[in-house]
């Protein structure tokens, strides 16, 4: 790989993203490039908080939840010890497990989308993902697959709020096309082939 990308998995609650973040690394490593895979939340003291209040030990207001990620996103891309832009600069292609269009979706959910894409702007400003992709799945074979593998479920694990935050997502590619790559595959197929997907299009990246 030539020159190092950013890359930034979406999509809605047990839509595959950590398995395909997985092979992805797994595929890219093999052919020799440096990878750096990371994920939001993070596990940074902010990322812990949101953690903490998704798993039920805490409450807050939706608004303040999205004011944290966008806190946990600011420190995710410039902590100084392993933050994005300083992997970038070391020359590791990072890929990330959710970024800010995990905002405009499962924030603009329950609130004005505009006030979160605007929320997020120093983010964009500071670190544009090369690529965006998202795994398109249903709400209905998301929750099952959830169901089959957990037993608790968090805040925002419900079939009927993830069908808005997949709609609000479907908003918010619409409405920001022209200056995003966005890269949207069909998530109800074996994970190998999916696989496959995401490394030919990464591929005319390099
Ligand atoms: P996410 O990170 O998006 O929540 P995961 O990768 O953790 O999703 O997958 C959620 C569950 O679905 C896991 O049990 C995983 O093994 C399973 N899974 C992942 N990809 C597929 C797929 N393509 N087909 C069927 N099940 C899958
Ligand atoms: P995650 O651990 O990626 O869950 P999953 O692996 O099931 O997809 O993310 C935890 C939750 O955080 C998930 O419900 C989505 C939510 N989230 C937001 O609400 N806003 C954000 O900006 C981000 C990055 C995640």
């Amino acid at each position: 790989m030539q020159n190092n990308l950013f890359i930034a998995f979406e999509g809605i609650d047990g839509c595959g993203k950590s398995t395909q973040v997985k092979l992805l690394a797994e595929n890219l490593i093999k052919e020799g490039h440096k990878i750096y895979s990371t994920c939001e939340p993070t596990t940074s003291p902010t990322g812990t908080l949101i953690r903490n209040i998704f798993k039920h030990q805490g409450e807050a207001d939706n608004r303040t939840i999205a004011a944290l990620f966008v806190a946990d996103r600011l420190d995710h891309l410039l902590n100084k010890t392993d933050g994005i832009i300083k992997k970038m600069e070391e020359g590791y292609t990072v890929i990330t497990d959710r970024y800010y269009f995990s905002s405009y979706a499962y924030h603009g959910a329950h609130m004005p989308q505009a006030w979160v894409i605007e929320a997020n702007a120093l983010c964009a400003g500071l670190l544009r993902p090369d690529i965006n992709i998202y795994i398109d799945l249903l709400p209905e074979i998301s929750m099952a697959r959830l169901n089959k593998g957990r037993d608790f479920i968090e805040l925002y694990e419900s079939a009927e709020n993830l069908k808005n935050v997949r709609d609000k997502y479907f908003e918010a590619f619409e409405l920001l096309k022209p200056q995003e790559n966005i890269f949207i595959t069909d998530g109800n197929r074996p994970a190998e082939i999916i696989a496959i997907d995401f490394y030919n299009e990464i591929s005319k990246l390099t």
